[in-house]
């Protein structure tokens, strides 16, 4: 009798890289709708009240700084910084879809450039919002934003290098490491909410916005999912072990269960309650 007849009754070997790409095929669905519900808040929310007044558009809304009479620069930045939000959001997502990027390689490009330029012009915004008008928090939420804000700027610029020069698979590695930075502020809005939905708010002072776990956030919304990448990009390689990959796979499947809960929290107590 040959193989090829012996084959079907053996059971089948479980295949790890199979699992990674499937369970980060999953976590980015889950993450991509999530960035999709962020995008039509920030359309419904800033978009209209600045179409028709400008910067006096951000009076009445919910922002901790919004509009100051006599900050022209503070106020000109809040409104490119909540206006670009919607690229930056909307646009990192959509540069990560292989269709999109083999069936519109000039959409690709060109929402590339964008992409890049919304997320450093954002952050130079947000970098300079924060320490020039208090906003939110203390010196520690100060900090933790700013290295995020540092990040953006240094992966947005070897991304750019990298595709410049050619070198396409550093471009893309750089390229995933700007979007989980340039996210952050979208994970710690989910986390923020989840958390609060499941454990009624531990470690958190509504009032003044501190307390130990809005510590952790401010680092973990972006070292989090950087380390996971990085954890990504190791389980890629040929060289990788099967037990590296299930470890992986084993911590992102919780992760990603929690982010889908902090979605539905923040879409139903923080965004749909605005809109
Ligand atoms: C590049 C990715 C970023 C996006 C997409 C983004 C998005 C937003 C959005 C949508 C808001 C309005 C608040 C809300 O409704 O949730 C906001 C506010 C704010 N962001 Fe960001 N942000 C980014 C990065 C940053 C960084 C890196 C900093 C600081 C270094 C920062 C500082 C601020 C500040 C201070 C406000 C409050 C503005 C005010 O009160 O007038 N953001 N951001």
């Amino acid at each position: 009798m040959n193989e090829a007849v012996l084959s079907p009754s053996l059971p089948k070997p479980f295949d790890a890289r199979r699992a990674v790409t499937l369970t980060v095929k999953s976590w980015f669905t889950a993450a991509a709708i999530g960035h999709a519900i962020f995008v039509v808040y920030i359309l419904a929310v800033f978009y209209p009240p600045i179409a028709l007044s400008g910067l006096h558009g951000l009076e009445g809304l919910h922002l901790p700084g919004g509009f100051r009479e006599g900050d022209t620069l503070g106020n000109l930045a809040a409104v490119s910084h909540v206006l670009l939000a919607v690229v930056v959001i909307g646009g990192g997502p959509l540069q990560l879809i292989p269709a999109v990027r083999r069936s519109a390689p000039n959409f690709h490009r060109w929402l590339g450039r964008s992409y890049l330029f919304a997320a450093v012009f954002s952050s130079i915004a947000g970098l300079y919002m924060t320490w020039t008008r208090h906003t939110i928090g203390n010196l520690m939420s100060q900090i933790t934003i700013s290295i995020d804000g540092v990040l953006i700027l240094v992966f947005a610029f070897l991304a750019l290098r990298t595709a410049m020069a050619g070198r396409f698979s550093e471009h893309r590695r750089w390229a995933l490491r700007l979007f989980m930075a340039a996210s952050a502020v979208w994970f710690f809005r989910v986390a923020l909410m989840g958390w609060a939905m499941l454990t009624g708010g531990w470690g958190i002072d509504w009032k003044s916005f501190t307390g130990p776990f809005l510590y952790f956030l401010g680092f973990a919304q972006y070292l989090l999912p950087l380390a996971m990448l990085e954890w990504y990009f190791h389980c890629q390689k040929p060289v990788a072990r099967q037990h590296t990959q299930i470890a992986f796979v084993g911590t992102l499947v919780p992760l990603t269960i929690f982010m889908a809960i902090g979605i539905f929290a923040a879409t139903m107590g923080m965004w749909l309650p605005r809109m």
